[in-house]
């Protein structure tokens, strides 16, 4: 039986239905039980054999993160240490959803698992912490690094630019920062083959969808997409800006590329075209409709 923690959050929902759709047993948790209460987490792991635990449970605020790092740290550092120490009471495996703000952003080429971290951000920090205590309390892991992620449920890049394209004649959006697009249904569909297969390998993996590019070239192909799946009914100019043009309380990576070499090789999984996932992803807002708010 798998566990996911964090059902309810976009990739937490996609696990879901991947596993479903795999005719994987498992069951959800999310605000209803709280990771950074043992007694909360026993309780829900109680009477059930659990084998594998997914935490996709996170504080991901980026933001607010820097006036509240201590409710962060709460869910992404002390949280993840009171799962991996059940994980190992139970002697379930554990896979760990973590994110290239552990590193800097000052690379020049892809981020690999044992580049030295050097978060610039609360957010980041926090997540490094978890990351640490983790390997600290149970072996049998599987940290699984992941950026720039949208998809169907809840907030993400393509729902505001969307929003924002049909509001307004003209948009800026940041063109020096660059990273890996990610649909969360790829990144589930990777877990779900790391818990299929049984895997013994544990350790640290990078996964993003293939490719890399900038905020700006991602939103025009966001605007190029929907407005040939006529979700957009004309096209507003989308203008270049440089991150000291767009205010923010946090300083985002400028390059935030990971190298996907290793699970490729190590596990066997090649992740996607960042384009290709998102025609796909454009596709299928067209015939479903967005979820409701
Ligand atoms: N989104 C990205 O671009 C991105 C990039 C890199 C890495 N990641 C990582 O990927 C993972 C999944 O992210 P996501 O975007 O799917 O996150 P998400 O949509 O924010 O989902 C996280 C879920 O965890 C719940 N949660 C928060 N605090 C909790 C607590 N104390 N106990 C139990 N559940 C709690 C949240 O509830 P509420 O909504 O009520 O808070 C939410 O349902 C996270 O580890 C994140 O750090 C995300």
């Amino acid at each position: 039986m798998i566990w996911i923690v964090g059902n309810k959050g976009m990739l937490g929902t996609e696990l879901e239905l991947r596993l479903s759709e795999l005719g994987m047993e498992s069951f959800g948790t999310d605000r209803d039980c709280d990771i950074a209460d043992p007694a909360a987490l026993e309780a829900a792991a109680a009477g059930k054999r659990v084998d594998w635990i997914v935490n996709c449970s996170a504080y991901t605020a980026v933001d607010r993160a820097e006036e509240e790092e201590e409710l962060a740290r709460r869910v992404n550092a002390a949280g993840v240490g009171a799962l991996a120490r059940l994980a190992a009471r139970l002697g379930a495996s554990l896979v760990h959803v973590s994110t290239d703000y552990v590193f800097d952003g000052a690379g020049t080429r892809p981020y690999r698992e044992e580049d030295p971290i050097g978060p610039a951000c609360a957010y980041g920090r926090t997540k490094a912490e978890g990351e640490a205590l983790l390997r600290a309390a149970w072996d049998r892991h599987f940290i699984v690094r992941t950026a720039w992620l949208y998809g169907r449920h809840g907030k993400n890049f393509v729902y505001s630019m969307l929003k924002l394209m049909a509001e307004r004649e003209e948009l800026g959006v940041v063109a020096d920062q660059v990273g890996s697009p990610t649909w969360a249904r790829d990144l589930a569909g990777a877990i779900a083959r790391i818990v299929e297969s049984g895997s013994a390998a544990y350790g640290t993996y990078h996964f993003t969808d293939e490719g890399e590019t900038s905020w700006y070239e991602f939103a025009r192909e966001i605007l190029r997409l929907a407005l040939e799946a006529r979700l957009l009914a004309r096209e507003p100019r989308l203008r270049p800006l440089s991150t000291d043009q767009y205010p923010s309380k946090v300083r985002r990576p400028a390059y935030s590329v990971l190298s996907k070499e290793k699970i490729r090789s190590v596990l066997g999984i090649a992740p996607p075209d960042w384009r290709e996932s998102l025609g796909r992803f454009i596709r299928d807002l067209r015939e479903r409709g967005m979820p409701a708010a």
